[in-house]
């Protein structure tokens, strides 16, 4: 049995984590469906995912502590060494990730949230790193992306006072795009997975490898990439039939590449 479901909907793939006992909470078996899944995605078939938790109470609501509780220093780096490759390969995945935040996204929740490129909350989601009131640092990539995503001033606030904020806020500080009542979030999610999907497939996924990668750069070297990128659009199909689509003022045929 895994911890972690996945559903294909035509160019859409849904990956529910699915432990909803214990409100979807990552251990190392949990993490290592959640790798085999991502692993396992066509990407020949799929243009954008959405990551949710199973039930209406949570998203992921952290790390396992009582996993966590009798780790030794040895076991505690190598379940952050766990988390924190399978977080990076979901952020690195060629293809836009859409986190459906269906309720508590806290800790390793809030983290995983962070690896995907777009956040959507339910009204009753709840963000926050607890992880300071137990004890130990955020460990799968909180004290990294959480300041890259809403500033330094506020991620340091969240996480020395191991405050949680709830889904208004994540909005205002722009940690979320948008906030649906709980049963509109799924639809809201697959509306625009599918409209990412409906668009020149090269095109969004050197998109996103122009955001991802330029994020990490210095502005020269990657106002630099972004020519490159732009380049291995032209010529493919996609790029010919929508312009020529558009000079000849007629609808373009669906993008194929
Ligand atoms: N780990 C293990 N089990 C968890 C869990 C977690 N992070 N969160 C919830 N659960 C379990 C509870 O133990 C409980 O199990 P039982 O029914 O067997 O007792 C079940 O899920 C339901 O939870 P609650 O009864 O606590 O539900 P609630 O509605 O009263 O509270 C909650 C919900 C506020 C989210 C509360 O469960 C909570 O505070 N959870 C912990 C949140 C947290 O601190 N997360 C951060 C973990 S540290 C981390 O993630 C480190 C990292 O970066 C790697």
């Amino acid at each position: 049995m895994s911890f972690v479901k996945y559903e294909q909907k035509d160019f859409v793939g849904v990956v529910t984590i699915d432990r909803e006992k214990a409100l979807n909470a990552l251990n190392p078996e949990v993490l290592k469906d959640l790798e085999a899944v991502i692993d396992a995605v066509d990407l020949d078939k799929t243009r954008c995912l959405v990551l949710t938790g199973a039930g209406q109470k949570a998203f992921v609501a952290g790390a396992d502590i009582g996993a966590m509780s009798t780790m030794t220093p040895d076991e505690g780096r190598a379940f952050s060494a766990q988390g924190n490759a399978v977080f990076r390969k979901i952020e690195k995945l060629p293809i836009p990730v859409i986190a459906a935040v269906n309720g508590f996204a806290l800790g390793g929740g809030c983290e995983l949230s962070l690896s995907c490129d777009i956040r959507l909350a339910s009204e009753n989601a709840v963000f926050g790193q607890p992880e300071t009131g137990l004890g130990i640092t955020p460990g799968f990539g909180g004290t990294q992306r959480l300041a890259r995503t809403i500033g330094v001033g506020k991620a340091k606030e969240l996480i020395y006072a191991s405050r949680n904020m709830k889904a208004p806020e994540a909005l205002a500080c722009g940690l979320v795009n948008a906030v649906y009542p709980a049963e509109e979030l799924m639809d809201a999610a697959l509306k625009l997975a599918n409209r990412i999907a409906g668009n020149a497939p090269i095109a969004v996924r050197q998109s996103k490898k122009a955001v991802n990668m330029g994020l990490q750069m210095d502005i020269d070297t990657a106002v630099a990439l972004e020519p490159e990128l732009f380049a291995a659009c032209f010529g493919t199909q996609d790029q010919q039939n929508a312009m020529t689509a558009f000079c000849e003022k007629r609808k373009h045929d669906p993008f194929i590449n």
